[in-house]
């Protein structure tokens, strides 16, 4: 291979890994990522984070200046012990809106195959609720992870100060080579999580909840994401 080939090649990797991620979501990342959260909807919590109001029509976690958040593992739900989760000590049985997901056919979310957030705070001080700011259980939620945006929805809640969580299908979508699994998270807090108001985030049963996988279920819900995404002002 000569030298321009080997050029050639590289220039393609940029290209190819920059359409990963839309334009004005890469804008968005980083616009905000310096400095602090300008318009605070909660106070920080234990990590630093804070849920910030500084995009319109969106909620999302802000870290001190130059950070977002990390993302520790998350394996409540059907299954908990399932997979890479076995290892997890804290794994619940249940998630928070799984009177919701019945409803969808199944008997809850399982952190092996729904790529989810965990979003709000209801323990002690500070706490958040995301409803208070319109948003939706079950909506979709774009995390922006390792230069690329992965899909999810809100399918879980913190009883205590925690921020910066997702099930464990999403964190191997965002980090497919770092052999994360219940007990061992992500810890550079540069992960975006970015959450909707309003009921156009919300799949409903246009979300394949009885799916196999989680590419099967990410599939379900990408148009709609790109479609969220697309309307956010960079
Ligand atoms: C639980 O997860 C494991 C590993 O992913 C899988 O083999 C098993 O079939 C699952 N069990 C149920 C009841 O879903
Ligand atoms: C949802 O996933 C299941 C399991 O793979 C599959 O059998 C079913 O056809 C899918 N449903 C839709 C609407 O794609």
């Amino acid at each position: 291979m000569n030298s321009k080939t080997l050029f050639t090649l590289a220039t393609l990797g940029a290209v190819a890994s920059a359409f990963n991620l839309p334009d004005n979501l890469r804008q968005i990342y980083e616009n905000h990522i310096s400095g602090d959260c300008q318009n605070p909807l909660s106070d920080a919590f234990e990590g630093g984070a804070q849920y910030c109001g500084d995009i319109p029509n969106a909620i999302f976690l802000k870290g001190s200046d130059g950070n977002y958040d990390n993302m520790d593992v998350d394996c409540d739900g059907a299954n908990n012990s399932g997979g890479a989760c076995a290892n997890d000590p804290t794994g619940q049985g249940q998630t928070s809106f799984q009177d919701t997901v019945q409803s969808f056919g199944i008997e809850d979310l399982d952190a092996n195959i729904h790529p989810y957030v965990v979003f709000g705070n209801e323990g002690d001080s500070p706490s958040f609720a995301p409803q208070d700011f319109g948003m939706e259980p079950l909506s979709v939620v774009a995390v922006v992870c390792n230069n690329q945006v992965i899909y999810g929805v809100w399918g879980d809640t913190n009883g205590f100060t925690s921020t910066g969580e997702s099930s464990i299908s999403l964190a191997q979508l965002c980090f497919p080579d770092d052999g994360l699994t219940g007990d061992n998270g992500h810890d550079q807090k540069d992960v975006l999580y970015i959450g909707f108001t309003g009921s156009d985030a919300v799949p409903g049963t246009s979300a394949n909840w009885s799916a196999g996988s989680a590419e099967e279920f990410e599939d379900s819900i990408k148009d709609l994401g790109d479609r969220l995404v697309a309307g956010l002002l960079a």
